[in-house]
């Protein structure tokens, strides 16, 4: 897989700092090598590390937008880690440079009068700074976190300090799992829900919140989500408008695959459809999405696709590329 592509856009960064966070989480506050400022980014947004032998994983920054001088992650080391989160724990210490591609954003903060943020574990990242600023904006906000144990949550001091009449903490050990059914009783009109967590968590949160308005629901996954395996996996051809190629792409094979064997220049870093780093323009054609990224408004568009998990639902697709 070309996941060791270096782009223009690639930032060359050093750990400034290491701390624990909680159990089995630290946080590293990662610099430009140069002293450069950082490109700017907004709450939501992830960067793609590259770690080792050209394996790439994504981490949501959890610092302050503004604050241009560094970027701040939180890494849980995984206990069936893939590779990433045990290489950050065991070698990115103080003074170790790494490798990051730009910023990228597939999880927004759109404008609300209010926001109900459900986070667990370590998908507790990507919403410290929407809580940041829906509190600069004036918005109502309230968080419900929950995790294992209180030990193994990481910023619960941070946001209990400054948030104490907003933040719920519900350590699993000690008040049970969340109260969906209670938390999500109540559409409400206006108000936006932001969750990320353990697939348990979001698979819960989504069906709950059917009952509510569409749109109010905004999830980001760091798994893939659950396909169904039954799903028919059809060939199809595939058109590059841009290179003025026809590609055939059998069952089995997806479309990066096929677009790599052809010399195609795409990028990719999950291969899973969980980073969003694949995501490709579709000039023509119906999308089966099976990525985990894709909101459903931008899925019934049929606009882009993640090529490494996504197929045609159509016997022809035109891609721009
Ligand atoms: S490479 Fe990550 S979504 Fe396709």
């Amino acid at each position: 897989m070309r996941t060791d592509i270096m782009r223009e856009s690639d930032l060359d960064l050093v750990v400034a700092s290491r701390q624990k966070l909680a159990d089995r989480v630290i946080e590293l506050i990662l610099t430009d090598r140069t002293g450069q400022e950082l490109p700017h980014w907004d709450a939501g947004a992830h960067i793609d590390l590259t770690l080792g032998s050209g394996l790439t994983r994504q981490y949501s920054l959890c610092g302050d937008p503004s604050d241009r001088s560094c970027y701040r992650i939180g890494v849980l080391q995984e206990l069936e880690s893939r590779g990433g989160s045990k290489y950050i724990h065991e070698q990115l210490m103080t003074g170790v440079c790494v490798r990051a591609g730009a910023s990228r954003n597939h999880f927004p903060l759109q404008q609300a009068p209010n926001y109900l943020f459900v986070g667990g574990g370590i998908g507790i990242t990507p919403l410290i700074p929407m809580i940041a600023s829906a509190e600069r904006a004036g918005a109502d906000w309230r968080l419900i976190y929950g995790g294992r144990t209180r030990a193994s949550m990481a910023f619960v001091d941070e946001l209990q300090l400054r948030h104490s009449d907003r933040v719920v903490i519900c350590p699993q050990d000690e008040s049970g799992l969340l109260d969906l059914a209670a938390i999500l009783a109540d559409p409400c009109e206006g108000r936006l829900v932001y969750c990320c967590g353990p697939e348990a968590l979001l698979s819960a949160v989504e069906a709950r919140c059917v009952a509510w308005p569409s749109g109010s629901l905004h999830i980001e996954r760091f798994a893939p989500r659950v396909t169904n395996p039954a799903l028919p996996d059809n060939a199809f051809e595939v058109e590059l408008s841009e290179s003025r190629k026809t590609l055939y792409v059998p069952a089995g094979q997806s479309v990066l695959d096929v677009l790599l064997e052809a010399g195609v220049d795409v990028l990719c870093a999950c291969s899973q459809g969980t980073c969003g780093t694949c995501e490709t323009v579709v000039l023509q054609g119906e999308i089966d999405h099976r990525d985990s990224v894709l909101t459903p408004e931008e899925r019934a568009t049929h606009t882009s696709m993640m090529i490494c998990v996504s197929r045609a639902a159509s016997p022809r697709i035109v891609l721009k590329l």
